[in-house]
């Protein structure tokens, strides 16, 4: 039987960071706001100049350095992105180009913030089924791009960056199970109201933004991680406290509460970046785990649940030894 297994993490962040005191300065909040009601304290924007293949490269170069391979061992590239650097072609074949890979399939997946579970879950497939051995999986957001700097709602939340992984077969698990949902009766709760078939003609540059109903978009997040994670270990026979770590969507630290209350899990198996990172969409998982990889927190073996939720709704868990 062939698993697929992580064989190294990477992750990147633009240089620029914007603190609550900078958002202060820009609409009317406060730091005590942003830090009581998200735990948000500051997130990293990318410049005019970036785009998002651009945190990919780096990102990726830092997991196949960690992973110990080369672009020619690359044979399969899947990006989760929602802010890709253009309509197409896909991002993926972007990154493919400017690291030297040719020939292998690549391709993205939109899912939101849940575009990286979704894409390590496809990842787990191709390896499984022996037709990838060195996957470059992705996930990355230049998500500041379609935020309205005006609104307080949302402009607070959000940041950017990439993270990657390297999966590759082994004998034992690596990814044990793979969990995928989504429900698209929730599509009017978070969503960006242009794209290449809808509006794009009537839309000026930069006049749209991200719409939330943040506070309906909170309860269903809060119930569906919980049902997320319970349904992951209940399929496995795992009990919570056997696992080392969970790794959820960083997207609010109240969030984030919730679900390890739920598991009846102490927080400190719970990796936190939202501080840092802001919510960074299909970014925060992957760069998550790659914080406390390189921190030295989670250690080869550990058992370690993935969790994302995201405008769709979608949402999805990995549950893996690392
Ligand atoms: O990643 C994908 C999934 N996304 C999420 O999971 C996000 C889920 N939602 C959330 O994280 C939270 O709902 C928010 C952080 C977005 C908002 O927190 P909330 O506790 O749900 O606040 P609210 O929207 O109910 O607003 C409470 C008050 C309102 O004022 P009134 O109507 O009570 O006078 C808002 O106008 O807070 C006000 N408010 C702010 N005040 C200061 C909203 N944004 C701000 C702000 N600074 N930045």
């Amino acid at each position: 039987m062939i698993y697929s297994k992580i064989a190294g993490t990477g992750r990147y962040l633009p240089e620029k960071i914007l603190t609550n005191a900078d958002l202060e300065k820009l609409v009317d909040t406060t730091d005590e706001w942003i830090r009581t009601r998200t735990g948000v304290e500051r997130r990293h924007v990318a410049s005019e100049d970036q785009t998002t293949s651009d945190l990919c490269v780096e990102a990726a170069k830092k997991a196949m350095e960690s992973a110990n391979v080369t672009a020619d061992d690359i044979d399969l590239i899947i990006v989760g992105t929602t802010s890709p650097d253009l309509i197409f072609p896909n991002i993926a074949t972007i990154i493919q180009d400017r690291m030297g890979i040719h020939g292998c399939p690549a391709f993205s997946i939109e899912a939101a913030c849940t575009g990286f579970i979704y894409a390590l879950s496809t990842a787990d497939k191709f390896v499984r089924a022996g037709e990838a051995k060195c996957a470059l999986i992705i996930g990355a957001e230049i998500i500041t791009k379609l935020i309205d700097w005006s609104d307080r709602s949302t402009c607070v939340l959000f940041g950017d960056g990439a993270g990657a992984v390297i999966v590759q077969p082994s004998d034992e698990p690596g990814i044990i199970s793979t969990h995928l949902g989504a429900d698209g009766q929730y599509r009017d709760l978070l969503y960006y109201p242009v794209g290449a078939s809808k509006d794009l003609a009537k839309a000026g540059l930069g006049d749209s933004r991200i719409i939330m109903k943040g506070n309906e978009v909170f309860k269903v997040a809060v119930r569906t991680l919980g049902n997320v994670a319970e349904q992951a270990l209940k399929a496995n026979n795992i009990d919570k406290d056997d696992l080392d770590w969970l790794v959820p969507h960083q997207a609010n630290l109240r969030i984030i509460q919730a679900t390890a209350k739920r598991l009846k899990l102490p927080m400190d198996k719970v990796i936190q970046t939202v501080q840092d990172h802001g919510n960074t969409s299909a970014a925060s998982v992957p760069m998550a785990l790659d914080v406390a990889v390189r921190d030295g927190r989670i250690q080869r073996g550990h058992l370690i649940l993935l969790e994302a939720f995201g405008g769709g709704f979608t949402w999805g868990s990995v549950l893996m030894r690392y």
